[in-house]
């Protein structure tokens, strides 16, 4: 992985984004000047994000890492229009949003699968709300991504009656039921054991692949963040900012589990350490 350090990666990657008259890029997103101040009462704030301009491209996966508190849940929220952004603002494929966006597919770290709703049922959620297809062509994506994430023998049960890493593949079933280009995750597979982690990344690394999805993902575990990731972003706190943006290279374009057996990988892992120990947390 290559380190490029924050302020050169926005003159390298961005270098339209440093014009407010620059037009966003017609694909992919663009992150410009976006900081986030939250109010505590009438004296006290605290600064979630420093202002962050950043152009994550069309079927990348980029994943942020850093220490809690540093705004990766914040600006993963900004993103998807959950949140807004103090200044600055995000846009997709040149358009900006400016509410909840159905261009986006949001998994969060906890299951949030409603649990008096069978799982089939919780993926049809979204189609409900957002009538953005039949509830016809809603049931048979609904079964060809159950059959994808492997749990297709659970779609009557309930939530409760499913594994922790079960409940996580069909919450990112359900992100991708109304067939969005970017997907979202915050931390998705954190509160999982290792093994099943590494299993859900080799699943996700094949559905991206496949489905030619986007991906931002956020994560505090290095070795998955490498694992998974085209590029990394390296935040910091107090106050939370991007530090730096690590590249992935050398890396076959197709990866599958035995890279993490590799040597290369073990170097990478080590390059993208270094760039947390600069940080001098
Ligand atoms: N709704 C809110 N109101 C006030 N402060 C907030 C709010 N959301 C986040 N913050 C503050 O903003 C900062 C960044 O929070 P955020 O949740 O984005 O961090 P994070 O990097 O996702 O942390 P973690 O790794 O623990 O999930 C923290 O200091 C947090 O207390
Ligand atoms: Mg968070």
């Amino acid at each position: 992985m290559q380190l490029v350090r924050a302020a050169e990666s926005k003159r390298r990657e961005v270098p339209t984004a440093r014009s407010e008259d620059a037009a966003p890029s017609a694909t992919g997103i663009d992150v410009r000047d976006v900081s986030k101040i939250f109010a505590l009462g009438a004296s006290e704030q605290t600064v979630a994000l420093k202002p962050l301009s950043l152009t994550i491209r069309k079927g990348e996966f980029f994943s942020f890492i850093g220490p809690s508190g540093c705004g990766k849940t914040t600006l993963l929220r900004i993103i998807a229009g959950l949140t807004t952004p103090t200044t600055g603002g995000v846009f997709i494929n040149g358009t900006q949003v400016t509410g909840p966006d159905s261009r986006i597919g949001m998994v969060f770290q906890k299951s949030t699968l409603l649990p008096w709703r069978t799982v089939l049922q919780n993926l049809l959620l979204p189609v409900e709300v957002t009538k953005s297809c039949s509830m016809q062509e809603a049931r048979s994506r609904a079964d060809r991504l159950l059959e994808m994430m492997g749990i297709a023998a659970f779609k009557n049960r309930s939530p409760d009656e499913l594994s922790g890493g079960m409940q996580q593949r069909a919450a990112i079933a359900r992100a991708l039921i109304t067939d969005p280009e970017i997907l979202a995750m915050d931390e998705p597979f954190s509160a999982l054991d290792e093994f099943t982690r590494e299993r859900l990344n080799d699943e996700l690394m094949g559905l991206q692949k496949s489905a030619q999805k986007t991906i931002i993902f956020v994560t505090h575990n290095i070795s998955e963040a490498v694992f998974l990731s085209d590029r990394i972003g390296v935040m910091a706190p107090r106050p939370g900012r991007l530090d730096s943006i690590i590249e992935a290279q050398g890396f076959p374009a197709v990866r599958d589990a035995s890279l993490r057996k590799k040597q290369e990988f073990f170097r990478e892992v080590a390059r993208a350490r270094d760039a947390f120990d600069r940080l001098h947390l």
